[in-house]
């Protein structure tokens, strides 16, 4: 046998990616590994969609039992996103015994567990390389290449619309709505944007990663998320007078045995490597204890970069089910209690960024900081910009030295009461 049959659920960016390399690339692969991958079905959801690809139309289906029953099909690759179906096709693949390949985060952040063990009572391979990082090989390099380390810290940007997003808005002055567009139309967005905007889709993806690198399973729900939504070009330029880059950025990490897993905007500092990550780009900074500090730096979104890796998973299916080789590591399958020792937010110290919104009028900045003396707050650096003309506001803006997030929470809950401050206190936080 040297040719293995492939069926693709989705035929969108990602499905189409996967098509268009495997259609220039096949002899190429097998020349590598001496198996040809062939697409011989494709599940869609309309049959009758126009679609910018040549392809033969009776390759494509909307009954997933043709490729679910047919055992000429050894691999089927999920790329249709979403919960349900996917979430079922993929299980029933397994149980039907297929090697199961998919980008979907989603079900993997959320139902990872049952998935995982799915796969691990049929004894088959389940490859997600491309559900993190797009064409990074980040999942490789956590099961494979860092096995002898124990990981301390994963420091990600990793949610390419975003990204594109805040550097469009403040390199090009763009505002929000036209910068997400740009980021629809090239293709990088989930079908449901607010799941990219909302930082949902960096929560699934630091929760995959969490649970490889400390080896339990960490479900999405125990992320603390927080989106750019909020984010004004505004404070994307104070933050830069002020010397920072600001970025929607996903934390693991192990302190003091805890862990802390998050994901919200950052200040960054100009000089920080994470700063030059710009556009749909994505890069993890990884620190283990043997290898010390790496970097990840790629393509996080769109359709060649994604392609790549989902081939890459292909490839490890093939030798799989060829070779039957076991899996690298055992995938994490249980929330262990004992390890599931998570530090709330309200816990953690860090430096914040502050804008408050007050009337331009003397004894305001001394109410302001008074109540945050009363919460044992620091203040770094303050400067109001601008003068008030007629009726309206100012922007205040602030940066603290290190203080727990339970103390913020409670003075600027107090700030936003005072008849001097005419809107909600916009508060981000600062990497060290
Ligand atoms: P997409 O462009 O929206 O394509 C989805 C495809 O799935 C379409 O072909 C659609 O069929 C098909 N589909 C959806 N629901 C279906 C159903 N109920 N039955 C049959 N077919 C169905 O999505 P995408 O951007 O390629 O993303 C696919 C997956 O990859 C998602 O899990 C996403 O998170 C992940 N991912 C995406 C990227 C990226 O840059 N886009 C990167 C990494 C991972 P029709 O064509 O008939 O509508
Ligand atoms: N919507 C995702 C992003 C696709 O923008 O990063 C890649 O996972």
């Amino acid at each position: 046998m040297n040719e293995v049959k492939i069926a693709l659920l989705g035929f969108g960016t990602v499905g189409t990616g996967v098509y268009e390399l495997l259609e220039k690339k096949s002899e190429l692969i097998k020349e590598r590994i001496g198996i040809k991958p062939i697409i011989k079905k494709i599940l869609v959801k309309d049959l009758k969609k126009k679609r910018n690809i040549k392809i033969d139309q009776k390759c494509l289906t909307t009954n997933v039992e043709e490729i679910l029953e047919d055992p000429d099909i050894s691999i089927v690759c999920e790329l249709m996103g979403g919960i349900e179906p996917a979430k079922s096709y993929v299980l029933k693949a397994l149980q039907k015994g297929k090697e199961v390949v998919t980008a979907n985060k989603a079900i993997l952040a959320q139902y990872g567990n049952e998935i995982w063990k799915e796969a691990t009572k049929r004894k088959r391979f389940l490859g997600f390389e491309a559900s993190v990082g797009g064409g990074i090989p980040v999942i490789k390099t956590l099961k494979e290449a860092l096995i002898g380390n124990n990981i301390n810290s994963i420091i990600g940007i990793i949610n390419g619309t975003t990204n594109y997003i805040l550097t469009r808005m403040l390199e090009n002055n763009l505002n929000f709505k036209d910068a997400l567009k740009e980021a629809q139309a090239k293709g990088y967005a989930e079908a449901d944007p607010t799941l990219d905007i909302k930082g949902v889709d960096s929560a699934h993806k630091i929760s995959i990663l969490a649970s490889l690198a400390f080896g339990f399973y960490i479900p999405v729900s125990e992320v603390y998320t927080e989106g750019i939504e909020e984010i004004d070009l505004m404070d994307l330029k104070f933050a830069k007078d002020f010397g920072y880059i600001v970025k929607l950025l996903a934390f693991a990490q192990k302190r003091k045995n805890k862990i802390e897993i998050r994901v919200h905007p950052t200040l960054i500092p100009e000089n920080h490597v994470l700063t030059s990550i710009r556009l749909n780009y994505n890069a993890l900074y990884i620190t283990g204890d043997f290898v010390g500090d790496i970097l990840l730096y790629g393509l996080g979104a769109g359709k060649e970069p994604t392609a790549s890796a989902v081939v890459s998973d292909i490839i490890d299916a093939i030798e799989y089910s060829y070779f039957r080789k076991k899996p690298f590591i055992k995938y994490p399958l249980t929330k262990n209690d004992k390890f599931l020792n998570i530090r709330p937010i309200e816990e953690v110290k860090f430096r914040y960024y502050f804008r408050f919104s007050a009337i331009d009028k003397p004894g305001v900045l001394s109410k302001i900081s008074g109540i945050l003396g009363k919460y044992n707050i620091s203040i770094a650096s303050v400067v109001q910009i601008g003068r008030q003309k007629k009726k309206g506001s100012v922007p205040v803006v602030m940066l603290t030295h290190e203080t727990k997030e339970k103390n913020v929470i409670k003075a600027l809950h107090e700030i936003d009461k005072l008849d001097v401050v005419t809107s909600s206190t916009k508060k981000l936080r600062i990497l060290e």
